[in-house]
């Protein structure tokens, strides 16, 4: 498994998504991922599933230490004593002791960025993490947090697969030691799985199209994915991509495709993106 280094945090490359998994099928999957080896497990407030990925984690036996835990602060939540309750509503709910990870989930632009970034790091002052990061950050937001932020910011999530660029938030992130998780890694399944260019290239390593769109994200300097699926079976074939290598020609086709800028995820606070 890749291990992202960002600013001290050690991020494994690949983790699971959970964002609509609930209830039991829930707790099962958690579960399951860890026992066939997913390291890191993504989950957020607002997903309202905290409580079972806290138990699938029990459920799957595994010592604290050796998984990373990202959970998220959702933005209505970013004035200081909000972010504070809700960091400790999330470790509370979760129940396996301090995360590895908190996120800004979005930003807000009616909270003065100062306040939120101050709150955020005060949750890893208060023991409630060990690291903190934001999520859908543009680069000059990037630049910003990082410039006013009292610890290091370890990541930003942001949408990312071969149908949308995020070179100028890719280029921040490694302006400031950052890594790049990439949410919506598969492009929630859709069409990006169709295209020729992937299919090709699947053909070629005998491997799914997943597995070569998670493969062209991780192959990149400080890029991690967070595959997300309801079905067993596909667990272990989106962490199945650390057995090949693409070629510098399949690399630069599949980046290609990102000036198509196809954004799936774009609801009504978010932020001003950046220009491909
Ligand atoms: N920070 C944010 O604002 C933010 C926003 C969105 C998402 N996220 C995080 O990122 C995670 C992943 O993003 P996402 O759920 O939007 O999209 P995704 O992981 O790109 O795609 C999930 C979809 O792809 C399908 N799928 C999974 N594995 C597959 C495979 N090997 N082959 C074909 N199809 C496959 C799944 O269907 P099946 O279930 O049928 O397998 C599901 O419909 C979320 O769960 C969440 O943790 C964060």
């Amino acid at each position: 498994m890749k291990i992202i280094d960002a600013s001290g945090a050690k991020i494994p490359a690949i983790g699971l998504g959970t964002y609509t998994l609930e209830g039991q099928d829930c707790v099962d999957m958690v579960a399951r991922a860890i026992e066939i080896g997913y390291r890191h497990i993504d989950t957020a407030y607002m997903y309202g599933n905290e409580r079972e990925v806290g138990e699938g984690i029990r459920k799957s036996g595994i010592a604290r230490e050796e998984l990373f835990v990202t959970s998220k602060v959702w933005w209505t939540d970013l004035a200081e004593s909000d972010l504070l309750a809700s960091a400790r509503r999330s470790v509370e709910t979760i129940g396996i002791g301090a995360l590895d990870l908190l996120l800004i989930h979005w930003p807000n632009p009616d909270v003065a960025l100062e306040e939120s970034i101050d709150a955020l790091c005060m949750t890893a002052d208060q023991g409630l993490t060990q690291h903190v990061g934001v999520a859908n950050f543009p680069s000059t937001l990037v630049d910003e947090a990082s410039a006013m932020a009292a610890r290091p910011l370890v990541c930003n999530q942001v949408e990312y697969h071969p149908f949308l660029s995020q070179e100028a938030v890719l280029s921040a992130c490694r302006r400031h030691g950052m890594g790049l998780v990439a949410y919506s890694p598969i492009g929630r399944g859709g069409e990006v799985l169709n295209h020729p260019v992937i299919r090709e290239a699947a053909d070629r390593h005998g491997k799914s199209p997943a597995q070569i769109v998670l493969r062209w994200e991780i192959e990149q300097d400080g890029v991690g994915a967070i595959p997300r699926t309801s079905k067993p079976e596909r667990l272990a074939e989106n962490l199945d991509i650390f057995d090949f290598e693409l070629t510098d020609d399949e690399n630069a086709a599949i980046t290609a495709l990102t000036l198509r800028c196809e954004r799936l995820i774009n609801p009504s606070f978010a932020p001003h993106w950046d220009r491909a």
